[in-house]
């Protein structure tokens, strides 16, 4: 097991790494009070129950799967809970689940009488070397993504490799899109392990992987907890990547999968070709069709847009990166010249 720990002026936190701790979570986490287990119906019931069994007061709510809970009225579910359960400033929340149960449940977790204590316990692989940690939280509205949230900080992860075994392999892709992204950004030697790995030698050795991915966030987190600056590096890949994921109906390609898209747009020469390679070895989209004419008002909708210049990561040397300003009408060329149109 690998332990690492984050620290904040507001008071830091620790993030466990290894096999079989979900079944241990009551020897690192404080489950002597009420308990509130978040989970959703697509992740295996076991897990939650594993975390339930520890707890002398424990309940569960198990919400739909899906980006769909990420609302109102599911965070709505939640605090009725709570205000049911006469949860108090000393109970907490257990999420266990990927992105979506742990941005919702945390979100929750702040709003309830203030601030509740918020563990997380990631299932996806996405959750495992990014979102679990950091402090985002948030819910989607009025057809905005993560418009409604707090950064409000968990006080210990549990990662638990095992629970990875039953995620289908499109999401494991996923999740490894983002740890390929840190590695590019930040970390040469992951980037060389993953251009000299299988895909087989890449799971065998998630520990490795998650357990750099998350001393990557760390360092960003610690540097940058509120995105200021730094913590933007984590959006290698983002900009383009939105514009593919925005035209996609019923989710066709997964958010992980238009990143790895989005990533290859920003790149060029020698760092794309390198990217290519490994994207193609373990099985990530290095093409698909969008709609050219919709790329541009794609593009104006950025939130990251200013004076009609988006910022976006650059990755020139693996490992290291700058941030660059391009106008909507480049970024919309990049976007246009890189892949076919419909
Ligand atoms: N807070 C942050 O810093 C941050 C960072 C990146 C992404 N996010 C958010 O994360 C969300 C995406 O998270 P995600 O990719 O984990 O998706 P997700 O939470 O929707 O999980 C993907 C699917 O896998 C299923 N699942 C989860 N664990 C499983 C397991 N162990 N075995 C089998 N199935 C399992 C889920 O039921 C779901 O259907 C988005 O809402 C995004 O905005 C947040």
């Amino acid at each position: 097991m690998e332990k690492l720990h984050l620290s904040l002026p507001s008071g830091g936190y620790d993030i466990l790494i290894g096999n079989c701790l979900i079944d241990k979570a009551s020897q690192y986490l404080n489950l002597e009070r009420k308990v509130l287990v978040v989970t959703d119906k697509g992740v295996p019931s076991d897990y939650a129950n594993s975390v339930l069994k520890q707890c002398k007061q424990g309940s569960l709510v198990c919400v739909e799967e899906g980006e769909r809970s990420k609302s109102f009225a599911t965070l709505q579910v939640l605090l009725d809970k709570m205000c049911e359960l006469k949860m108090d400033r000393g109970d907490c929340v257990v999420a266990v689940g990927g992105g979506v149960v742990g941005d919702l449940s945390g979100f929750a977790a702040s709003c309830y009488m203030r601030g509740i204590d918020f563990y997380n316990i990631p299932t996806t692989l996405l959750s495992q070397v990014d979102s679990s940690i950091g402090g985002k939280t948030a819910i989607n509205f009025n057809g905005i993504k993560n418009v409604i949230g707090a950064f409000y900080q968990p006080k210990a992860v549990i990662v638990d490799i095992d629970l990875l075994k039953t995620l289908p392999k499109r999401q494991i892709l996923c999740g490894l899109s983002e740890a390929i992204k840190m590695s590019m950004t930040s970390d040469e030697h992951l980037f060389e392990f993953f251009e000299k790995s299988s895909y087989q030698e890449i799971i065998d050795n998630f520990l490795y992987v998650i357990a750099s991915c998350l001393k990557i966030k760390r360092h960003v987190v610690q540097t940058d907890e509120k995105e200021n600056g730094l913590r933007k590096v984590l959006n290698f890949g983002h900009t383009i990547g939105h514009v593919i994921e925005a035209q996609q109906e019923k989710e066709k390609l997964y958010h992980g999968e238009c990143v790895a898209l989005g990533m290859k747009a920003i790149s060029n020469g020698d760092v794309k070709k390198r990217l290519v390679s490994v994207l193609q070895k373990v099985g990530l989209p290095t093409d698909c069709v969008i709609d050219k004419e919709k790329v541009n008002s794609f593009l104006e909708h950025d939130k990251k847009i200013k004076n009609g210049e988006v910022s976006v990561v650059l990755v020139e040397e693996i490992g290291k990166f700058r941030f660059a300003k391009f106008s909507v009408s480049e970024l919309a060329k990049l976007t246009i010249d890189e892949f076919k149109g419909v």
